[in-house]
């Protein structure tokens, strides 16, 4: 009985800290649309879709500042900078999703 209450403690609380991917793409959708189809400010790739670890890996340059592919890394750093590893992975799989 005991187990199972710390069971269910914890699968309560992972759901409360589990990162909300559509919540943090609002910020996003600004520049690379509401379903990441749009060229964000007519210079990134279209990221609608991606596969998660592509965009993890792109992120998380950006975050790093070691990501420039357009000359527009800078204003991706910003984005992410307050984006933990979590978040970064919830997002990544939000767009994943989008079509
Ligand atoms: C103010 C506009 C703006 C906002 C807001 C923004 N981005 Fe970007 N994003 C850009 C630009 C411009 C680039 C190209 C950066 C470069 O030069 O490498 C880019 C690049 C990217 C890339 C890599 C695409 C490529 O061309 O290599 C990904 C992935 C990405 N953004 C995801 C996000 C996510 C996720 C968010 C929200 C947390 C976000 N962006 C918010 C403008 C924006």
């Amino acid at each position: 009985m005991k187990k199972l209450s710390i069971a269910l403690l914890f699968a309560a609380a992972s759901t409360l800290l589990a990162a909300d991917g559509a919540a943090l793409y609002k910020k996003c959708a600004g520049c690379h649309g509401p379903k990441g189809e749009k060229k964000a400010l007519g210079k990134s790739e279209v990221i609608q879709g991606w596969d998660v670890a592509k965009t993890e890996e792109a992120l998380k340059g950006y975050k790093a500042g070691t990501r420039n592919v357009h000359g527009m890394g800078g204003l991706m750093k910003g984005q992410v900078a307050s984006m933990s590893d979590a978040d970064i992975k919830a997002v990544a799989e939000y767009i994943h999703g989008l079509k």
